[in-house]
Protein backbone atom coordinates (compact mmCIF):
# COMPACT_ATOMS: atom_id res chain seq x y z
CA UNK A 1 0.00 0.00 0.00
CA UNK A 2 1.00 3.30 -0.81
CA UNK A 3 0.58 7.15 0.47
CA UNK A 4 1.74 9.25 -2.33
CA UNK A 5 1.02 12.59 -0.99
CA UNK A 6 3.56 12.34 1.53
CA UNK A 7 5.92 10.12 -0.45
CA UNK A 8 5.62 7.28 2.15
CA UNK A 9 5.63 3.69 1.28
CA UNK A 10 4.92 0.54 3.49
CA UNK A 11 7.28 -2.17 3.42
CA UNK A 12 6.69 -5.75 4.45
CA UNK A 13 9.46 -7.52 5.67
CA UNK A 14 9.68 -11.42 4.63
CA UNK A 15 9.24 -12.39 8.48
CA UNK A 16 5.25 -12.29 8.83
CA UNK A 17 3.16 -11.80 11.88
CA UNK A 18 2.20 -15.27 11.79
CA UNK A 19 5.77 -16.61 12.06
CA UNK A 20 6.19 -14.56 15.31
CA UNK A 21 2.77 -16.01 16.60
CA UNK A 22 4.24 -19.73 15.60
CA UNK A 23 7.44 -19.02 17.12
CA UNK A 24 5.61 -18.06 20.67
CA UNK A 25 3.01 -20.43 20.28
CA UNK A 26 0.04 -17.77 20.61
CA UNK A 27 -1.59 -14.91 19.26
CA UNK A 28 -1.29 -11.13 19.43
CA UNK A 29 -4.10 -9.46 20.44
CA UNK A 30 -5.38 -6.35 22.05
CA UNK A 31 -7.40 -6.42 25.28
CA UNK A 32 -9.04 -3.28 25.83
CA UNK A 33 -10.11 -3.00 29.32
CA UNK A 34 -11.94 0.42 29.60
CA UNK A 35 -14.10 1.91 32.99
CA UNK A 36 -13.71 5.36 35.86
CA UNK A 37 -10.78 5.46 37.39
CA UNK A 38 -10.76 3.29 40.04
CA UNK A 39 -12.97 0.75 38.86
CA UNK A 40 -10.77 -2.18 38.50
CA UNK A 41 -9.15 -1.86 35.30
CA UNK A 42 -4.97 -2.70 36.04
CA UNK A 43 -5.93 -4.73 39.08
CA UNK A 44 -7.55 -7.32 36.92
CA UNK A 45 -4.68 -6.39 33.77
CA UNK A 46 -1.70 -6.95 35.84
CA UNK A 47 -3.23 -10.05 37.89
CA UNK A 48 -4.50 -11.51 34.30
CA UNK A 49 -1.09 -10.85 33.34
CA UNK A 50 0.67 -13.05 36.17
CA UNK A 51 -1.86 -16.08 35.17
CA UNK A 52 -0.80 -15.67 31.33
CA UNK A 53 3.00 -15.30 32.31
CA UNK A 54 3.00 -18.46 34.63
CA UNK A 55 1.28 -20.26 31.61
CA UNK A 56 4.18 -19.17 29.58
CA UNK A 57 2.30 -16.36 27.41
CA UNK A 58 4.41 -13.22 26.60
CA UNK A 59 2.02 -10.00 27.54
CA UNK A 60 2.34 -6.45 28.21
CA UNK A 61 0.29 -4.14 30.15
CA UNK A 62 -0.07 -0.62 28.72
CA UNK A 63 -1.54 1.51 31.55
CA UNK A 64 -2.50 5.40 31.32
CA UNK A 65 -0.65 6.31 34.28
CA UNK A 66 2.58 4.91 33.25
CA UNK A 67 1.98 5.87 29.14
CA UNK A 68 1.61 9.18 30.60
CA UNK A 69 5.01 9.76 31.64
CA UNK A 70 6.51 9.26 28.44
CA UNK A 71 4.63 8.90 25.22
CA UNK A 72 1.85 10.59 26.30
CA UNK A 73 3.34 13.36 28.56
CA UNK A 74 2.35 16.04 26.52
CA UNK A 75 -1.17 15.39 26.79
CA UNK A 76 -3.76 16.15 29.35
CA UNK A 77 -7.52 15.52 30.36
CA UNK A 78 -9.23 17.89 27.78
CA UNK A 79 -11.33 15.72 25.26
CA UNK A 80 -9.09 16.31 22.55
CA UNK A 81 -6.19 14.97 24.69
CA UNK A 82 -7.97 11.99 25.61
CA UNK A 83 -8.76 11.27 22.02
CA UNK A 84 -4.83 11.81 20.75
CA UNK A 85 -3.92 9.41 24.07
CA UNK A 86 -6.32 6.74 22.85
CA UNK A 87 -4.76 6.64 19.19
CA UNK A 88 -1.58 6.68 19.97
CA UNK A 89 -2.20 3.59 22.18
CA UNK A 90 -4.04 2.14 19.76
CA UNK A 91 -1.53 2.41 17.32
CA UNK A 92 1.14 1.11 19.69
CA UNK A 93 -0.91 -1.67 21.10
CA UNK A 94 -1.52 -2.88 17.58
CA UNK A 95 2.52 -2.96 16.54
CA UNK A 96 2.82 -5.01 19.94
CA UNK A 97 -0.07 -7.46 18.67
CA UNK A 98 1.78 -7.22 15.85
CA UNK A 99 4.93 -8.49 17.14
CA UNK A 100 2.94 -12.01 18.26
CA UNK A 101 2.36 -10.43 22.13
CA UNK A 102 -0.98 -10.49 24.47
CA UNK A 103 -1.23 -6.69 24.99
CA UNK A 104 -3.86 -6.14 27.82
CA UNK A 105 -4.75 -2.06 28.35
CA UNK A 106 -5.74 0.29 31.16
CA UNK A 107 -7.13 3.49 30.12
CA UNK A 108 -10.27 5.32 31.03
CA UNK A 109 -11.02 5.90 27.57
CA UNK A 110 -14.00 7.48 27.70
CA UNK A 111 -15.09 8.38 24.65
CA UNK A 112 -17.34 5.79 22.28
CA UNK A 113 -15.61 7.08 18.98
CA UNK A 114 -12.09 6.67 20.33
CA UNK A 115 -12.51 2.71 21.09
CA UNK A 116 -14.12 2.08 17.88
CA UNK A 117 -11.31 3.93 16.37
CA UNK A 118 -9.12 1.50 17.98
CA UNK A 119 -10.37 -1.35 17.24
CA UNK A 120 -10.06 -0.02 13.83
CA UNK A 121 -5.90 0.21 13.81
CA UNK A 122 -6.05 -3.17 15.83
CA UNK A 123 -8.44 -5.30 13.62
CA UNK A 124 -9.84 -8.72 14.58
CA UNK A 125 -7.93 -9.59 17.49
CA UNK A 126 -9.83 -6.72 19.68
CA UNK A 127 -11.19 -7.39 22.49
CA UNK A 128 -12.92 -5.00 24.91
CA UNK A 129 -13.80 -5.22 28.17
CA UNK A 130 -16.30 -3.12 30.38
CA UNK A 131 -14.84 -3.11 33.41
CA UNK A 132 -18.21 -1.79 35.34
CA UNK A 133 -17.85 -0.26 39.15
CA UNK A 134 -21.18 1.95 40.00
CA UNK A 135 -19.41 5.96 40.67
CA UNK A 136 -20.08 5.33 44.32
CA UNK A 137 -18.01 2.35 44.44
CA UNK A 138 -15.12 3.93 42.39
CA UNK A 139 -15.24 6.50 44.68
CA UNK A 140 -15.37 4.99 48.13
CA UNK A 141 -12.80 3.01 46.73
CA UNK A 142 -10.21 5.96 46.05
CA UNK A 143 -7.09 4.62 45.44
CA UNK A 144 -5.79 7.67 44.34
CA UNK A 145 -7.77 10.27 46.47
CA UNK A 146 -8.38 11.97 43.08
CA UNK A 147 -12.33 11.70 43.63
CA UNK A 148 -11.68 13.83 46.52
CA UNK A 149 -9.65 16.15 44.91
CA UNK A 150 -12.49 16.41 42.56
CA UNK A 151 -15.24 16.97 44.62
CA UNK A 152 -13.04 19.97 46.25
CA UNK A 153 -12.82 21.58 42.52
CA UNK A 154 -8.98 20.85 42.85
CA UNK A 155 -8.92 18.48 39.70
CA UNK A 156 -10.76 19.47 36.23
CA UNK A 157 -12.87 17.10 33.69
CA UNK A 158 -12.52 14.28 36.34
CA UNK A 159 -14.38 11.58 34.87
CA UNK A 160 -17.50 10.99 36.27
CA UNK A 161 -17.29 13.78 38.02
CA UNK A 162 -16.77 16.75 35.63
CA UNK A 163 -16.10 14.97 32.47
CA UNK A 164 -18.29 12.29 30.52
CA UNK A 165 -17.81 8.15 30.29
CA UNK A 166 -19.75 6.97 28.09
CA UNK A 167 -20.17 3.03 28.73
CA UNK A 168 -19.95 0.04 26.09
CA UNK A 169 -23.36 -1.11 24.60
CA UNK A 170 -21.93 -3.87 23.56
CA UNK A 171 -18.55 -4.82 24.97
CA UNK A 172 -16.73 -8.35 24.17
CA UNK A 173 -17.22 -8.80 28.21
CA UNK A 174 -18.87 -6.82 30.61
CA UNK A 175 -17.33 -7.58 34.37
CA UNK A 176 -19.32 -5.95 37.01
CA UNK A 177 -16.29 -5.70 39.90
CA UNK A 178 -19.02 -3.60 41.80
CA UNK A 179 -20.56 -7.19 42.87
CA UNK A 180 -17.71 -9.45 41.54
CA UNK A 181 -14.39 -10.68 43.33
CA UNK A 182 -11.00 -10.23 41.30
CA UNK A 183 -9.78 -13.98 41.10
CA UNK A 184 -14.13 -14.61 39.12
CA UNK A 185 -12.66 -11.48 36.92
CA UNK A 186 -9.24 -12.28 36.14
CA UNK A 187 -11.17 -15.60 34.96
CA UNK A 188 -13.96 -14.57 32.67
CA UNK A 189 -11.22 -12.40 30.82
CA UNK A 190 -9.25 -15.57 30.75
CA UNK A 191 -12.09 -18.07 29.30
CA UNK A 192 -12.91 -15.62 26.89
CA UNK A 193 -9.29 -15.34 25.56
CA UNK A 194 -9.65 -19.17 25.35
CA UNK A 195 -12.62 -19.50 24.08
CA UNK A 196 -11.62 -17.04 21.18
CA UNK A 197 -8.47 -19.41 20.36
CA UNK A 198 -5.39 -16.61 21.65
CA UNK A 199 -3.14 -19.10 23.16
CA UNK A 200 -2.90 -20.80 19.77
CA UNK A 201 -1.35 -19.95 17.21
CA UNK A 202 -3.31 -18.96 13.82
CA UNK A 203 -2.83 -21.69 10.93
CA UNK A 204 0.13 -20.77 8.58
CA UNK A 205 -0.84 -18.60 5.19
S1 LIG B 1 -7.96 8.60 29.40
O1 LIG B 1 -9.24 9.26 29.69
O2 LIG B 1 -7.13 9.41 28.50
O3 LIG B 1 -8.13 7.23 28.91
P1 LIG B 1 -5.98 7.58 31.20
O4 LIG B 1 -6.47 6.20 31.45
O5 LIG B 1 -4.85 7.76 30.25
O6 LIG B 1 -7.22 8.54 30.81
O7 LIG B 1 -5.51 8.23 32.58
C1 LIG B 1 -6.37 8.17 33.67
C2 LIG B 1 -5.61 8.30 34.98
O8 LIG B 1 -5.08 9.62 35.09
C3 LIG B 1 -6.55 8.12 36.16
O9 LIG B 1 -6.52 6.80 36.64
C4 LIG B 1 -6.03 9.10 37.17
O10 LIG B 1 -5.04 8.46 37.97
C5 LIG B 1 -5.34 10.16 36.38
N1 LIG B 1 -6.09 11.43 36.18
C6 LIG B 1 -5.58 12.65 36.41
N2 LIG B 1 -6.46 13.61 36.06
C7 LIG B 1 -7.56 12.98 35.59
C8 LIG B 1 -8.82 13.45 35.08
N3 LIG B 1 -9.11 14.76 34.97
N4 LIG B 1 -9.74 12.51 34.68
C9 LIG B 1 -9.45 11.22 34.79
N5 LIG B 1 -8.29 10.71 35.26
C10 LIG B 1 -7.34 11.59 35.66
Amino acid sequence: MTDHPRNITRHAGAITRGDRERLLGQRGAVVWFTGLSGSGKSTVAHNLEERLAAAGRLTYVLDGDNVRHGLCADLGFGAADRTENIRRVGHVAALLADAGVLVLTSFISPYRADREQVRRIVGADFVEVFVDAPLAVCEARDPKGLYKKARAGQIAEFTGISAPYEAPEKPDLHLRTGDQDLPASVAAVHDLLAARGLFTPSDPQ
